[in-house]
């Protein structure tokens, strides 16, 4: 039996089906423009499981002409985690997710991101397995592009209106931020991510993408929306670098 899953989702031309007789998922595009996304999400998934799960079974493109193409990938077993549930149900596994990433991303490496990392796109298995590549590229990006963006998704996504987080959430995120600093995420990003991520997705990913621009969760906030957050993350990263600072003395 095959089900709809999902049916263009944000204008992107793609419908996605599950075969459960075979445990395979379908993207299938039906434009010009909905089948170079689709190209561009095989070129995705290969460089993930070539790359990060390190298998050679890659995911099958049909392309019957221009118009039609279809993406078949295996299903990953797991739990999913709905965007809407609160940063303080979410927030540990995201930490989780962070470490794993640190583990095993290529370190320091520019040119490659998914480019959508948001909980919707993450399956909780064995290991957390990414999934929906639609977005992928190998341009010059930020190290530690997707795992801010995954953070911002997190205090975002599941409020309606522009929300700051609660001082316990901050506290967290500032140590977390204190971790990525570590692992070779730049000062200078941290200090201002939503602005850094913002500036990404409006000159690197949103000229590629071929959906419309209410995906991205971060543009429909105003310049000033992002500097307040900007702030409170600064702050709760200033807070944490100091905490840490003065456990070290504790310690002498
Ligand atoms: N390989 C897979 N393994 C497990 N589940 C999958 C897989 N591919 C897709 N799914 C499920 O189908 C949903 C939609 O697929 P996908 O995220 O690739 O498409 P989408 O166009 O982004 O749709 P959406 O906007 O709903 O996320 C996923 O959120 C996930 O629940
Ligand atoms: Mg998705």
């Amino acid at each position: 039996m095959i089900r709809l899953v999902a049916n263009n989702p944000h204008g992107n031309g793609i419908s996605v089906f599950y075969d459960k007789r075979k445990n395979v998922f379908y993207k299938v595009a039906s434009s010009v423009r909905a089948v170079s996304g689709l190209r561009n999400e095989k070129n995705g998934w290969d460089w993930y499981l070539t790359n990060i799960l390190r298998t050679e079974k890659l995911p099958r493109l049909v392309e019957k002409d221009n118009e039609y193409a279809r993406l078949e990938i295996s299903k990953f077993y797991g739990e999913k985690i709905s965007y809407t549930q609160k940063p303080e149900n979410t927030i540990k596994r995201v930490d989780y997710f962070i470490n794993y990433y640190l583990s095993c991303w290529p370190r320091n490496q520019q040119h490659s991101y998914h480019g959508d990392l948001t909980l919707s796109n993450i399956i909780w298995g064995d290991i957390p397995y990414v999934i929906d590549w639609e977005q992928y590229g190998n341009r010059k990006i930020f190290w530690g592009f997707d795992v801010i963006y995954l953070l911002l998704s997190i205090i975002i996504l599941p409020y309606e209106n522009f929300t700051i987080p609660s001082k316990n959430i901050l506290k967290k995120l500032g140590m977390i931020f204190v971790k990525l600093e570590k692992n070779g995420v730049d000062k200078k990003i941290l200090e201002q991510p939503a602005a850094e991520v913002k500036k990404a997705i409006k000159n690197i990913i949103l000229p590629r993408a071929n959906c419309e621009k209410t995906k991205f969760f971060l543009l429909k906030f105003s310049e000033l929306e992002v500097d307040i957050l900007d702030e409170c993350l600064v702050r709760a990263y200033r807070y944490a670098v100091y905490d840490e600072y003065l456990e070290t003395f504790k310690e002498k």
